[in-house]
């Protein structure tokens, strides 16, 4: 049977400084979706990378007395090292200054402008450099600050060329209102409001007085502005020419796309225009996080409240970090971070109720049984019960994976391992010496829930699951066809997985 093919994203990150916190967690989710998928025997490939034109970080460039694009190559090389000690598993890195990119830009301009979708006329607006955006009137407070990030917006005005969205108010709408298509579906209707109901305008698509960009061909006055470009990184990292259709964007290629709320507008109402401009699938979801805020707000480099992610992960360990992401924050909502809450949610969840139930099963196993695992021997009302209830919550637990409810589907897990450690508490198998076969069957059930579980949490926490797996006499596989599975005859080892901190 052919593999369904998936493929993900995550934003393309700005280099203008370190990535925090928040750029770790949307790639957090998206790596974890991805690993999901390669479990379930998709197809996927994974593409992250770096957002590298614009004004902001030219000037970023310029207050650190560098030249700019090696001011960038510099921090592509830290973002590439955050992303390995986080265990980012990504497919492709796509760099906006890449050859291939920026010809694909021109093209793609070139081909709108021939087809008359973009257009020469005057723009005169304001300007917020900190998130790159043309803002409207409604998007200032206090007469020249920018409402979503609090800085100064400047007016401008000068030739531009645009990109035309003449009669496609009902197309957004339409696709605004497909089953899944935001998720949460709540930005939709705020986009609505915001952008469609008082008309879409036209995106004003170049910049003058600006040459750290990509120049339209023939034309050394000014730069494509830089979210045409960023955007349609996520099609040449997957080596889209005009007119071809790549592996991963055909239409039987289910496509997500994650993203925090801020840049939803760019994504689900710019981006499939220019998609459907040029006859390509609409992504199937986009998946628009909530923020990570602390005391001052959103965590972000502008307002200088940043947590950074090497510190926590030398610290604690990538798999702390992933789970404490998964597990503490509502994907669809903000959350507050704080290193308290980090430590606790490992002690509890990872050191006490996974790492504590794999610990006492093997010690189990070792004392009672030479560290081989038992055949079940007997069928009892507690463990039947058992089945029934873990059977069930596994599968509740894929089903929010597939609706990429990441954090609903993290607490199912912790509602097994509860599960498990209280049947443990119940049964008492060290008073069963003299009753082999109950003790056979828990030390069974117990070490294969785990196998499941393991399985489970692979996605989120993949350093700590593939030693549990070796643990456990098993090999590194975590495909969910195989997700329970006999372990009898299996030799168990005894070690620490996560020790309290
Ligand atoms: N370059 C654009 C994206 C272009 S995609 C074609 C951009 N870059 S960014 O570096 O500013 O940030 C990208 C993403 O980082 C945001 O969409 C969001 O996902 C994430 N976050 C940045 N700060 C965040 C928090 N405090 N909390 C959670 N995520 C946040 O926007």
């Amino acid at each position: 049977m052919r593999k369904k093919i998936f493929y993900i994203t995550t934003p393309l990150y700005y280099p203008n400084s370190n990535l925090h916190i928040g750029h770790a967690y949307s790639t957090v989710l998206a790596d974890t979706i991805a690993r999901y998928k390669k479990n379930d025997n998709y197809d996927v490939c994974f593409l992250t990378g770096s957002d590298e034109h614009g004004e902001k970080i030219k000037n970023s460039a310029k207050m650190n007395n560098k030249e700019t694009k090696l001011f960038v190559d510099e921090a592509i090389k830290g973002f590439k090292l955050l992303w390995k000690k986080l265990d980012i598993e990504y497919d492709v890195f796509i760099r906006t200054t890449s050859k291939d990119h920026k010809d694909l830009v021109i093209n793609i301009f070139e081909k709108l402008k021939f087809e008359k979708k973009i257009y020469e006329a005057k723009y005169e607006g304001f300007y917020c450099t900190t998130c790159e955006s043309f803002v409207l009137e409604s998007q200032i407070f206090n007469k020249n600050k920018c409402k979503e990030c609090g800085s100064l917006v400047k007016k401008e005005k000068q030739d531009s060329a645009f990109l035309s969205f003449k009669n496609e108010e009902k197309f957004v709408k339409k696709i605004l209102n497909r089953d899944n298509f935001i998720i949460p579906q709540f930005r939709a209707k705020e986009l609505e409001n915001n952008f469609l109901k008082n008309g879409l305008k036209d995106l004003s698509i170049t910049r003058k007085n600006l040459n750290w960009g990509i120049f339209p061909k023939n034309d050394k006055t000014r730069v494509i502005y830089v979210w045409f470009d960023a955007l349609l990184g996520y099609l040449s990292g997957i080596d889209y020419k005009i007119g071809s259709f790549p592996k991963y964007w055909s239409k039987e290629v289910e496509i997500v796309q994650v993203l925090g709320k801020e840049i939803t507008r760019f994504h689900c109402i710019y981006w499939p225009i220019i998609l459907k401009y040029l006859g390509l699938k609409i992504p199937n979801t986009f998946l628009s996080h909530g923020w990570i805020i602390n005391e001052s707000g959103k965590m972000s480099k502008s307002k200088g409240n940043v947590i950074d992610p090497f510190l926590l992960i030398e610290k604690y360990g990538s798999d702390a970090l992933r789970f404490f992401f998964i597990n503490q924050f509502k994907t669809i909502e903000d959350g507050y971070f704080s290193e308290e809450k980090l430590v606790k949610t490992f002690n509890s969840f990872l050191a006490n109720d996974y790492g504590n139930l794999i610990s006492r099963t093997i010690q189990m196993i070792i004392k009672y049984k030479n560290g081989i695992v038992p055949k079940s021997s007997i069928v009892f009302k507690e463990s039947e019960k058992l089945h029934q209830n873990l059977k069930k919550i596994t599968k509740e637990c894929m089903t929010m994976m597939d609706l990429y409810d990441l954090n609903e589907s993290s607490k199912k897990v912790i509602l097994m391992l509860n599960l498990l450690n209280k049947y443990i508490d119940v049964t008492k198998p060290w008073t069963l010496e003299n009753n082999d076969k109950k003790l056979n069957t828990i030390l069974n059930d117990l070490i294969s829930w785990i196998y499941t579980i393991t399985k489970l949490l692979n996605p989120i926490i993949p350093n700590g699951t593939k030693k549990v797996m070796k643990l456990i006499g098993e090999k590194e596989d975590f495909f969910y066809s195989r997700i329970f599975k006999d372990l009898t005859g299996n030799k168990v080892q005894k070690d620490i997985i996560y020790k309290r901190i």
